[in-house]
């Protein structure tokens, strides 16, 4: 039976920031981290039964939202939450922003090993605070944080590691062994932890799970905030609905003074579609799943057979990591663009030799990417 998922939706004329950014010029858009697909069905009904209402004021968090959260973080990771950890955000980035600002001083530094999703470096940038960013390091075809390189860089003064699992750009989904290490470290350097799991359900290894950081131990627990959101999931990060669980009161209320006045609250129209998404778009889900995890093993082995090009595949997101720095070309990005291919640069990440392919999007459209991406090597004299 033919794939839903291979349904081709013209989004050029629906304000997406994904389709605005070429225009009408001949550049794929397999940038930006959201996908083609149509969200679930139960999400769009609960969409149009909310908007025939026709009220749109002020919102507040439906209690069913919680609960679903909560019945969610206990079926999946047997991790007791309560309701008053929960502080809903309108967004992941912000979330990022926040924890900057409220857990760090001045005088304070941040740690994000890179490359890293461009939110993890620009947070502390807009804040005037210091980061420390250690290279991942490849190991056995998984993108790994070196805890030993970003040892010597540690001068006392770092107050907060920002983690990313699923990790953006790489798709790493770390293992129980690797985030005890991470807090270890963050235990020896006395840092609050903000662990961005945004990707958690985008699983496409056979047989990986996802831990929480926070569910290592009562400690992990107590010194983390965990970002979550069914954005990236069920494709709706063009509504905002979005959380930080945050178990410690001081931090929590640290958190929460920061953004007050500041972040609004979340959209009416996205609580409405949180709670359909988590509530009743497993099937769904697993369908994409299945079609993502083909896409991938297509795209890495196409990829990999390409001259001066090697991927790792990834073992969650829908984004792969591309290393072109053997191609001797100044900008991958630039040199793909020129060729019909609109990849997220490298460089945004923190390494000038990759470039980002997001493969959330129709089967076809990754045959012509490959397909463009062949014709663009052999334009090279080698
Ligand atoms: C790791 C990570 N965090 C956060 C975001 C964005 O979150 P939001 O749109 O909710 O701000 C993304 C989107 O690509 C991401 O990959």
């Amino acid at each position: 039976m033919a794939s839903s998922f291979n349904e081709r939706i013209d989004r050029r004329h629906s304000d997406s920031l994904k389709w605005q950014k070429y225009g009408d010029q001949d550049i794929l858009p397999l940038w930006v981290a959201d996908t083609d697909f149509r969200s679930p069905q139960c999400v769009i009904d609960a969409l149009k039964a909310r908007v025939e209402h026709g009220v749109f004021g002020y919102g507040g968090t439906p209690g069913e939202l919680i609960d679903v959260i909560i019945a969610r973080m206990r079926e999946r990771y047997q991790w007791e939450i309560k309701p008053e950890w929960l502080v809903f955000l309108p967004g992941i980035v912000s979330g990022l922003n926040i924890s900057v600002r409220a857990f760090t001083t001045p005088h304070q530094g941040t740690v994000a090993p890179t490359p890293i999703y461009p939110p993890f470096r620009s947070a502390a940038k807009l804040a005037d605070r210091t980061q420390i960013n250690g290279q991942l390091r490849l190991e056995n075809q998984r993108w790994v944080m070196d805890i030993g390189a970003l040892e010597p860089q540690m001068n006392g003064n770092e107050k907060l590691l920002m983690l990313c699992n699923p990790q953006n750009p790489g798709g790493t989904v770390y293992r129980k062994e690797e985030l005890e290490a991470q807090l270890r470290f963050a235990q020896r350097h006395d840092l609050i932890v903000c662990s961005d799991e945004i990707h958690c359900d985008l699983l496409l290894e056979p047989g990986v799970k996802h831990i929480p950081f926070a569910t290592l131990s009562s400690d992990a627990e107590q010194r983390s905030i965990t970002l979550i959101s069914p954005s990236k999931t069920f494709n709706i990060a063009g509504l905002g609905a979005s959380l930080a669980i945050i178990p410690d009161a001081s931090l929590r209320a640290r958190f929460t003074q920061t953004r007050q006045g500041i972040v609004p609250g979340v959209d009416i129209l996205a609580y409405v579609a949180a709670t359909a998404a988590w509530r009743d778009g497993q099937a769904w889900l697993d369908e994409k799943l299945a079609y993502l995890r083909e896409s991938r093993d297509l795209l890495t082995s196409r990829i990999n057979a390409m001259p001066g090009l090697s991927v790792a595949p990834p073992e969650a997101t829908y984004l792969a990591w591309i290393d072109a720095s053997k191609l001797g070309v100044a900008s991958p990005a630039r040199f793909f663009e020129h060729h019909g291919l609109g990849f997220s640069a490298g460089r945004e990440f923190g390494d000038d030799g990759f470039v980002r392919f997001n493969f959330g999007c129709p089967r076809d459209l990754i045959h012509e990417a490959l397909r463009r991406m062949e014709n663009a090597l052999r334009t090279l004299n080698r």
